[in-house]
């Protein structure tokens, strides 16, 4: 399992992002936060943006889709340029077309689990899916605190996943930090989201480099 970080543009700044890309060199993707104000309470940027980001930056774009209507909306953002798709489980229609079709046009197909639902419905699902991210937070916002409660949930998809031999990542995401990072870790996490840990930092890069020692240790 080789440990993968994906600092998170949404504690950035907004006004200057091309930059804020190019702050966390050495990072291996960048996560991009999309809202559309109905599925969480909060609003950030669309397809135009990711199109505009991937041609701004060679780190690949992790997109979590924090959507209705995935089903919908997914494709436009492999068209834009991300190299990876999550959609939230709780908003597909059709998670198994959907994983499919972002697959077909050359993405990385990823289903997210909000905090209160569980991975065991979606056993049957995993190889669709080249990653499962398992939310550590109500999605919505940066800076808020990890749950510790979603651990065993991180334990249990780590099981699931290898019981059935799938070689998929699983990313945890929300309250990342140096004082989680290694019970995520340990967990059996091995791509993590950190939004505030990373460019809350004065140095962003150093941030990534510390945060990826604590998990590899
Ligand atoms: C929250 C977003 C996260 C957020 C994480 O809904 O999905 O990606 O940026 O921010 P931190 O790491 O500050 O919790
Ligand atoms: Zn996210």
């Amino acid at each position: 399992m080789a440990v993968q970080i994906s600092p998170s543009i949404l504690s950035a700044d907004f006004s200057r992002l091309a930059e804020e890309a190019k702050a966390v060199q050495g990072a291996d993707w960048l996560h991009v936060d999309v809202m559309d104000n109905h599925f969480v309470p909060n609003l950030t940027l669309g397809v135009p943006v990711v199109e505009s980001l991937s041609r701004a930056t060679d780190t690949p774009l992790d997109c979590h889709l924090m959507i209705e209507q995935p089903d919908r909306w997914a494709p436009a953002y492999v068209e834009a340029g991300a190299g990876s798709v999550t959609f939230h489980a709780e908003a597909a229609a059709a998670p198994v077309r959907l994983a499919r079709e972002i697959r077909a046009k050359g993405a990385r197909a990823s289903m997210a689990l909000k905090p209160a639902t569980p991975i065991e419905p979606y056993e049957d699902l995993l190889p669709e899916l080249d990653m499962l991210l398992v939310m550590t937070v109500e999605p919505g916002f940066g800076g808020q605190a990890f749950l510790d409660i979603m651990l065993p949930k991180i334990r249990r998809t780590r099981e699931l996943i290898s019981r059935h031999g799938l070689e998929m990542w699983l990313q945890v995401d929300g309250g990342v930090s140096a004082d989680t990072i290694e019970r995520c870790a340990e967990a059996g996490a091995d791509v993590f989201v950190a939004g505030s840990a990373v460019y809350g930092a004065d140095d962003p890069a150093a941030a990534v480099r510390a945060l990826r020692r604590q998990a590899e240790e």
